[in-house]
């Protein structure tokens, strides 16, 4: 195998590689520190080869991913809501980070920081206090669910205005460098759907694709992108100053210590199927 890792959880997962290149088109991207080619036929089939050698590839959810082994120990994630009628579908782009993966989806998990890092968005002092929710990992799938989340956030998307609402929240992890928040949409008793997928550059580097599958008939595709960039600017600096690219998964270094249940619960998961890609050695 010519990629630098031998950890099975990335080389025997689909790994996202960003949007596919338009039929007979190719672009080269960056997987686990190797440069690939992506490329799609002239009747759509996409295609990935490192060198000479094609790797196993899908399109799914307007992305291509790639199972570096070409033995996959699962199939790709769902995402029924992407296929749902009614909602929007909007590529928010990549962006570039600068740290493990692991790093960005415990952030993501993460609503104590909102009132602090995203003041007069999703959060504002003095509503600071993260509420008791449930964390648990689904049998059938593995996947790790965060329910009953709640939060007063000041203007929660793009199509809410400065007024503020409890927002209701779920969050779900499929792999270690995927996951999802579903929360409360403009539309009544529906929750918007947003998936965080990262694409795995190399141990301290990722590129963060946003994809939105939203009930929003205000905002412009630019107002919704603009939103979410505005969301992950005030994140990026942050994620980037961590002494440590990498995240200990051993020991007490940086044992949590806020109500942050589904932190304890995604770096249990982690330990428990010997992650190793983007971890930072014990001392
Ligand atoms: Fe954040």
């Amino acid at each position: 195998m010519p990629f630098a890792t031998n950890d099975p959880n990335m080389l025997d997962d689909w790994l996202v590689a960003g949007p596919a290149p338009a039929p007979s088109a190719s672009r080269t991207t960056r997987l686990l520190g190797e440069t690939v080619r992506l490329s799609t036929d002239a009747d759509g089939t996409p295609r990935c080869s490192l060198g000479d050698t094609p790797l196993a590839v899908q399109q799914r959810y307007g992305y291509l991913w790639v199972c570096p082994s070409g033995r996959p120990a699962r199939p790709l994630f769902g995402f029924p809501e992407y296929d749902e009628p009614g909602r929007r579908r909007v590529d928010c782009g990549g962006i570039g980070v600068a740290v493990s993966g692991l790093r960005v989806i415990e952030n993501f998990l993460d609503m104590a920081h909102f009132p602090f890092v995203h003041a007069d968005y999703l959060g504002k002092v003095p509503h600071t206090e993260v509420a008791q929710y449930q964390v648990q990992v689904e049998p059938a799938t593995g996947e790790i669910w965060a329910t009953d989340c709640r939060f007063w956030q000041p203007r929660a998307s793009a199509a809410h205005d400065a007024s503020g609402s409890e927002v209701i929240y779920k969050y779900r992890v499929m792999q270690p460098f995927s996951a999802m928040l579903y929360k409360s949409s403009f539309r009544a008793g529906e929750l918007d759907a947003i998936g965080i997928f990262l694409q795995p550059v190399d141990e301290e580097h990722v590129i963060a694709h946003t994809l939105l599958a939203c009930y929003d008939d205000h905002s412009t595709d630019a107002e919704l992108i603009a939103f979410q960039h505005t969301i992950f600017g005030q994140d990026k600096p942050i994620l980037e100053n961590h002494a440590f690219k990498r995240m200990p998964l051993e020991g007490r270094a940086e044992t949590p210590t806020r109500g942050d249940t589904s932190s304890v619960t995604y770096r249990r998961w982690l330990r428990e199927r010997g992650m190793r890609f983007g971890v930072r050695a014990a001392a």
